[in-house]
């Protein structure tokens, strides 16, 4: 269901209050009518619910229990927990997050048949409770195997490697399926640039570790990256020959290393034994 009008409306909602942030919203996203006349949306930070004004929210707070988002816990690792929320058992939560989360994409599908959908919500922890800093949606189902709608880190906890987090954690829950995975596109800019950094940073360490040669089809086996997105990672670092009809890849240790200096940081890593989980059935 996508709204082709969304792109050439106006920014309705100005700035939101998220637990203790004020944000500056991106993009229009379509609330409600009755919320059309808000310049600012004051949001509960555990349930999402929005409203109009400082004192409905203080009241809400006070009878609102959720210390955390609705839904499993799946993974934990210091301070940071990972909850994955089923669509159609929270239908309002998950309406409220693509409400919340369109205010920060652009060229993206807002859907509101969010049964079909499980959120990924990445939270840090203290004794408040679980405060968001972003999620990743997935389709229960999909028949192009995307393993990943729309993903989103909010502003106040960007570049802090929280993108490339929830990136590795798409591919963490495709290796436990056994499938391989890619993001549903379009891509925007931010999104192919985390994109393109992770898989740049995966297949330059396993080659960089791995002696003789490999073909795609086994990197991809490894890492659950469908082999288009390695074909094109590993052409853009120029590591691709074209010999016989066939891709061949070219892995000069010199060259390994200049780019592996190139694609900085690691980030933080998903502790694969800190994942719970079992696919959706
Ligand atoms: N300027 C330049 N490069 C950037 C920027 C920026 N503002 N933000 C991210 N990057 C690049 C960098 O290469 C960065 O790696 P580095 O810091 O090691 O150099 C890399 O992206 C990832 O950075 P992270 O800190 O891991 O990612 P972040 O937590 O900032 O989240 C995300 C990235 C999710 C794309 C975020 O920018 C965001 O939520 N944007 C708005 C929503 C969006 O565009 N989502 C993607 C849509 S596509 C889709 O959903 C399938
Ligand atoms: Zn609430």
């Amino acid at each position: 269901l996508r709204e082709h009008e969304e792109f050439t409306k106006v920014k309705n909602i100005a700035t939101i209050e998220l637990g203790r942030y004020e944000i500056e919203t991106w993009y229009f996203s379509p609330f409600p009518p009755e919320y059309n006349d808000c310049l600012k949306l004051f949001f509960c930070e555990f349930c999402l619910n929005f409203m109009k004004r400082k004192e409905q929210l203080q009241r809400h707070m006070k009878k609102c229990d959720l210390k955390h988002p609705p839904g499993d816990e799946i993974y934990r690792s210091g301070t940071l927990s990972m909850f994955e929320v089923d669509g159609k058992k929270n239908k309002v939560y998950g309406q409220n997050l693509c409400y919340l989360a369109k205010l920060f994409l652009d060229h993206k599908t807002l859907y509101y048949d969010v049964d079909l959908f499980l959120f990924y919500v990445l939270c840090e922890c203290d004794d408040r409770g679980c405060h968001m800093v972003g999620y990743f949606s997935k389709e229960k189902h999909s028949e192009e195997s995307y393993n990943l709608a729309c993903i989103l880190t909010l502003p106040p906890y960007q570049r802090k490697g929280y993108g490339k987090f929830l990136i590795a954690f798409s591919y963490e829950l495709s290796k436990k399926e056994g499938k391989v995975g890619t993001p549903e596109r379009p891509l925007s800019d931010l999104g192919l640039l985390s994109y393109r950094g992770y898989w740049t940073r995966v297949l330059l360490d396993i080659l960089k570790k791995h002696k003789g040669n490999i073909s795609i089809k086994e990197l991809s086996d490894m890492t659950a990256i469908k082999a288009e997105d390695i074909l094109t990672t590993l052409q853009s670092l120029e590591l691709i020959q074209y010999r016989k009809g066939q891709h061949v890849i070219c892995a000069d240790p010199k060259v390994l290393d200049r780019h592996l200096k190139a694609a900085g940081r690691g980030g933080l890593e998903v502790d694969v034994c800190k994942l719970i989980w079992t696919p959706y059935k």
